[in-house]
């Protein structure tokens, strides 16, 4: 049997190293391992006091979650926290890194807990669509108070090591090496005979649902606000409610089953998988971890529109000096002041403090013209999306650059082959497609031209990382693998309006699966114009036998150019936000249809749901078939992130999978046969439809 927890002692502490690389989850070796152990502590007559710790970069990250799909074996987690309360010796967790779900529910059933200031502990189980199911839900409002343990367990996000210490989860934060410190605060707990505090015990003043019925709606309203549609953090508040209703044992008896059955829901199995494919993202088969990433200690921004504040907020967030050029002094001018006040934004929002935005605002400096990026590891370019604007910048920039920058275009969609070309030095040119708002969206598209250097793309991924955002590569294609795969459900949503559906049925249908808004909606937005422009600059590729987006067209030549604009696929009164069904919009629907020979009809919402859905995973598979995606769960992330597709149901090659690709390839065959070329099968869902294979499993 592998000793994944160690025994060691100093003076009369025991301390048990728990060593299962690289996050110490709480797998069935460990926790057999931690039993023995345990005992032998307790029956050990030299040892007084128990130390458990984290060997490694962490206290144990939570319980282990591959193992979820696999029967449970004993001692289950709950067996050991619960074993906890009958050893008769002070048992002290020491926390470092992330102690998170199972490693807090473990340390919650420690009678003390030390941490470092570093620390970060939390209960994040709601994110993988199940609750703290070893007693987290009854021992956390003991000793944190409803609140806190509510605000933990049911928002799903660590705290740090003082707030930790505020809400009574930690006893004291050590400074300096935690193991002695840990040691010498067990010594201490010896020496002042202070008895153990058993968390499973009723403490006094929890109360009752009713006490407590304003926070509890207040989290169940935030459950419905930030996790629409997730049934998880309702199981969660279900369990900490029957913590109040019934004695210890029986509520961890009623946790086990509701625990079960979240783990074997669909949404849990999804969230798990969306878990995995966002560190998959991070794996590129042909650039091994020992490819090292250029350096970067500053970074140049082309551009100082919405996009160009926006990357320069994100890299000055991460550290970075920023240098932002543009053509005049005045676009500067603006863009910095802009720039400072979206600071203020967070500063008013509490997100950061003055100091803090001040010492951000010093790293971003404005110039003109292209001299200033001499010295720039990296040079973002986020100029007008035009292919001969961003053909003549890199050119320029091929002249200023050192040797060994990055050069990285933001284009959404355009040949960055083409771009590459123009340099001397087609090695170091990468595609860095960011998100609007580009410093608070999570997705990075990197784009991966065909003669961009291993390192270069290396260095594109790891920026994602500094930056806090999930980078996803792409190879280049009209669209990579985002904007692509989601421009056939947009361009099916036009067409459904055009043949007789309301945009409000349209965007409810797929509200409704759990997205935070429809595509017209989104579109209305970010401008019908965007599109619009784009459709314009690519008239000559046209495919003639392609149904085209006419009604979309009719819209901008109306001027209905979104939320800006005062209506869109919408009507916004007194320049709000808030969309209201408009007759126009169907009246120059019906027109459109009478111009192109469209028939109107009444849509049902399961062809909408259909015709949107299947539209985007057909082209999923084209973009996984040719190899513009590394894997069919890189696609996914990508809508998880990009486009708010909701994680539990792990996106839409996942979603896919879970309908059927046989189902799916019939649907496509039929809609091909009714609406024409557009709708091409996919000669991937073709071929595992017919093998009854998946995009995100193995067969
Ligand atoms: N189980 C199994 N594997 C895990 C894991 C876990 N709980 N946590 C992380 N890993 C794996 C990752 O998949 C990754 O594997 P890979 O190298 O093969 O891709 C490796 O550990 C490193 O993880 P990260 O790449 O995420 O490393 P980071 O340093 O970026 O982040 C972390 C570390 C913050 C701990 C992050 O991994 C994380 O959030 N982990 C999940 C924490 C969690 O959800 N815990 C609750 C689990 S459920 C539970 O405890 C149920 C209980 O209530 C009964």
């Amino acid at each position: 049997m592998s000793d994944l927890v160690g025994y060691e002692t100093e003076g009369r502490v025991a301390i048990l190293p728990i060593d299962n690389p690289p996050v110490n989850a709480l797998g069935i070796g460990v926790r057999e391992g931690l039993m023995r152990q345990l005992d032998r502590a307790a029956a050990d007559d030299a040892v007084d006091a128990i130390v458990i710790i984290g060997m490694g970069r962490t206290f144990p990250a939570g319980a282990d979650i591959r193992e979820f799909d696999q029967p449970t074996r004993e001692p289950h987690l709950i067996g050991v926290v619960d074993h906890l309360d009958t050893i008769e010796k002070p048992v002290v967790a020491a926390i470092h890194g992330t102690a998170l779900g199972g490693g807090l529910e473990l340390a919650l059933g420690c009678h003390f807990r030390v941490a470092s200031p570093s620390a970060r502990m939390g209960t994040p189980e709601v994110n993988l669509g199940i609750f703290p199911g070893a007693a987290g839900t009854q021992r956390l409002p003991r000793v944190a108070g409803l609140d806190h343990a509510l605000e933990l367990i049911v928002l799903g996000k660590p705290v740090g090591a003082h707030k930790a210490k505020d809400y009574g989860i930690v006893d004291a934060i050590i400074e300096g090496d935690l193991r002695s410190g840990a040691v010498a605060f067990a010594e201490k707990i010896l020496a002042d005979g202070t008895p153990r505090r058993i968390s499973s015990e009723p403490r006094g003043g929890i109360g009752s649902p009713d006490d407590h019925a304003a926070t509890i709606a207040k989290y169940r309203d935030l459950a419905n606000h930030r996790m629409r549609g997730q049934e998880s953090p309702h199981q969660a508040i279900d369990s900490v409610l029957d913590g109040m209703l019934m004695p210890y044992p029986d509520a961890v008896q009623a946790d086990r089953k509701r625990f079960e059955t979240c783990k074997n829901s669909d949404q849990s199995r999804a969230l798990r998988y969306a878990f995995f494919a966002e560190r998959e993202t991070a794996k590129i088969p042909d650039i091994g971890k020992d490819i090292a990433q250029r350096a970067i200690a500053n970074a140049g921004v082309i551009g100082a529109g919405t996009m160009g504040r926006g990357i320069a907020v994100s890299l000055a967030d991460s550290g970075l000096p920023v240098t932002v050029v543009e053509t005049s002094q005045e676009a500067i001018d603006t863009g910095l002041a802009e720039i400072a006040k979206l600071y203020d934004g967070m500063v008013r929002r509490g997100r950061i403090d003055e100091a803090e935005k001040e010492r951000r605002l010093a790293r971003i400096t404005g110039a003109v013209g292209f001299d200033e990026l001499g010295a720039a590891d990296l040079i973002v370019e986020a100029a007008f999306e035009d292919l001969d604007v961003k053909k003549e910048i890199f050119a320029k920039l091929d002249a200023v650059a050192k040797p060994g920058a990055v050069l990285a275009t933001n284009t959404s969609y355009m040949d960055i082959d083409a771009i590459a070309a123009v340099t001397n030095r087609p090695a170091d040119v990468i595609g860095l497609h960011y998100f609007v708002p580009a410093n608070a969206m999570r997705l990075l598209e990197v784009v991966r031209p065909a003669k961009a250097a291993p390192d270069a793309i290396a260095t594109g991924m790891a920026l994602a990382r500094v930056t806090g955002k999930v980078g996803v590569l792409a190879r280049v294609c009209h669209g990579f693998i985002a904007n692509r795969s989601r421009l056939p459900l947009v361009r099916e949503a036009t067409f459904l309006v055009e043949e007789g559906a309301a945009p409000a049925q349209v965007d409810a249908v797929l509200t409704g699966l759990g997205m935070p808004m429809g595509p017209l909606a989104v579109s209305d937005l970010s401008g019908l114009d965007v599109s619009w422009r784009m459709r314009q600059s690519l008239a000559g590729q046209r495919d003639p036998d392609a149904r085209y987006m006419h009604l979309a067209d009719r819209m901008c030549e109306l001027g209905r150019f979104g939320i800006k604009a005062g209506k869109g696929w919408y009507r916004y009164e007194d320049g709000g936000r808030n969309p209201v069904p408009d007759p126009e919009t169907e009246a120059i629907a019906i027109e459109v249809a009478r111009e192109q020979g469209t028939e109107r009809r009444d849509i049902s919402d399961d062809e909408i749901r259909e015709r949107c859905l299947y539209a985007a995973i057909n082209e999923g598979a084209k973009i996984l078939d040719e190899g513009i995606a590394a894997r069919a769960s890189d696609i996914d992330v990508m809508w998880l992130y990009g486009f708010a597709y909701p994680r539990w149901r792990g996106g839409i090659m996942y979603t896919a999978d879970e309908i059927g690709l046989a189902k799916i390839h019939a649907r496509v065959q039929q809609f091909h046969a009714e609406h024409g070329k557009h709708w091409d099968p996919s000669p991937l869902l073709e071929r595992l439809a017919a093998e009854g294979g998946f995009f995100t499993r193995p067969t």
